[in-house]
């Protein structure tokens, strides 16, 4: 059994945990939000990294055997740092799903929905280049969804003109598939179903970064105890019982099980 740190600016990550749930209940988890903050996708990349690195050494600090950057921003612009600083355990980090979507796409046309932080950082202009350019990738700044989905909107009108208004190009421009890559998005599924419709495929990693975490814990000899359900703390920098109410809203695996606790971390105001 390991204790596995899960950061992100705020309840986007709740799209990995739930995944990490699905396919590890029996360890246990911090979950660590730092709404106070969110959105990180318009701020500095100076700003990301320092922020990012303080809250992966608070879970350090916590004892987490393993921990998850699970904001592709915050992945973007600080995991190379947080993997030197903090060398003694697995950092895994979640990327726009761009290379699964090439491969998967039979038009060739593909659009790509990120923060801005994101779309503009090396690490993924770097992957973008190693592509084959036969693949046209519409990329597309979310601005103004994180910060709904924050406030619970994420089925509301409000959401769905503004998200329409992103879709657009990535419409006219025909593509056959989307990344969500930013961890928020997921939870647009049923917004981005109602205006691109049933055939559009829709690319997140939280699988294929979930499935990376059991091989890094597996590697460090981290038992499995079948039947056993672990702990959940939920923290968040702004307001950790609003945290673990969007966590029951918004996530699909079943907390009952789980040891729940949330609390409030003052130091990271
Ligand atoms: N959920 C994050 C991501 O995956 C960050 C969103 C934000 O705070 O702008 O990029």
């Amino acid at each position: 059994m390991a204790l596995i740190g899960v950061f992100d600016s705020g309840v986007g990550g709740l799209s990995i945990l739930d995944e990490a749930l699905r396919q590890l209940p029996e360890h246990n988890y911090i979950y660590l939000a730092d709404s106070l903050n969110a959105p990180y996708g318009e701020k500095s990349s100076e700003w990301i990294a320092s922020r990012s690195m303080e809250l992966c050494q608070y879970l350090a600090a916590e004892g987490c055997d393993a921990i998850m950057v699970a904001c592709n921003t915050a992945t973007a612009e600080a995991i190379a740092n947080i993997r030197s600083e903090l060398n003694h355990i697995p950092i895994i980090g979640v990327e726009p799903g761009i290379k699964p979507a090439a491969m998967q796409s039979s038009n060739g046309v593909v659009g790509v929905l990120a923060t801005e932080a994101t779309l503009k950082s090396d690490k993924f202009n770097a992957l973008l280049a190693t592509l084959p350019s036969n693949c046209q990738f519409i990329k597309q700044a979310g601005a103004g969804l994180v910060p709904l989905i924050e406030a619970g909107l994420a089925n509301s009108e409000e959401t769905l003109e503004l998200l329409a208004e992103h879709l657009e190009p990535i419409q006219d421009a025909g593509a056959d598939t989307l990344v969500l890559g930013c961890t928020h998005y997921p939870f647009l599924r049923k917004a981005i179903r109602k205006l691109l419709g049933d055939s559009i495929n829709l690319i997140d990693t939280s699988d294929a970064v979930v499935r990376q975490l059991k091989r890094r814990l597996e590697a460090q000899g981290k038992q499995l105890e079948d039947g056993r359900f672990g702990s959940i703390s939920f923290i968040s920098s702004k307001d950790s019982s609003a945290l673990l109410k969007m966590a029951q809203e918004l996530m699909q695996s079943d907390l009952v099980p789980h040891h729940i606790q949330s609390q409030l971390v003052g130091t990271f105001k």
